[in-house]
């Protein structure tokens, strides 16, 4: 059985895992840090998923609109953060938003119709420095609070979403 790991650009082969192949467990043990679903990565219940606690589609389509107006809006965020995005932001709210359906534990969109969103390897292109993501990261946690994620989910995604963004700097 073939275990597919995103956002981390590789895929494990869960037999050699079994054999006790030390480095596929430290990549499950980084994925399982970087996943919302944590530990449950392999299994988590449909109901107790990000996804379904936080109000399924609905829910994740105002967030992902949420986020993209305020970095549309706020000229803190401006230099660098919306400079590196293109002018139209449509694509990227709707790409944003099929990928963190599956990444919070819903429907896989994104892998259904883009593939391996290989995460690390697409932001290769554009300059993401710790001020890029620190920007990400101010402009995802106020868009988490103004559509009023609850405390306990908050904190929980404010983890997940800080150890991803860590890991798409490039500079
Ligand atoms: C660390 C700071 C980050 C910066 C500066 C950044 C910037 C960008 C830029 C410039 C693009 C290309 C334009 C676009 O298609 O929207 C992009 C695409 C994307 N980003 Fe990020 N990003 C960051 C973190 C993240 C994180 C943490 C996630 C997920 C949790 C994420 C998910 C995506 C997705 C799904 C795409 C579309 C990929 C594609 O199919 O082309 N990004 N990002």
């Amino acid at each position: 059985m073939r275990l597919r790991l995103y956002p981390i650009d590789c895929s494990v082969d869960i037999n050699k895992v079994q054999k006790g192949h030390v480095r596929a467990v430290s990549i499950i043990n980084t994925v399982a840090s970087i996943h919302p679903s944590g530990a449950n990565l392999l299994m988590p219940e449909p109901e107790s998923t990000p996804y379904a606690r936080l109000g399924g589609e609905e829910a994740v389509r105002k967030l992902v609109n949420r986020f993209y107006d305020l970095m549309d809006s706020e000229t803190l965020w401006q230099t660098p953060l919306r400079d590196i995005h293109p002018k139209d932001l449509s694509a990227s709210r709707e790409k944003l938003f099929l990928f963190l359906s599956g990444w919070l534990g819903g429907p896989d969109l994104y892998v259904q119709r883009f593939g391996h969103p290989r995460l690390r390897a697409r932001h290769g292109s554009f300059p993401v420095d710790d001020q890029a993501r620190d920007q990400w990261m101010a402009c995802m946690l106020r868009a988490m609070h103004d559509v009023e994620i609850e405390p306990e989910l908050y904190a929980h995604l404010q983890g997940a979403f800080q150890r991803t963004a860590d890991f798409m700097r490039n500079r």
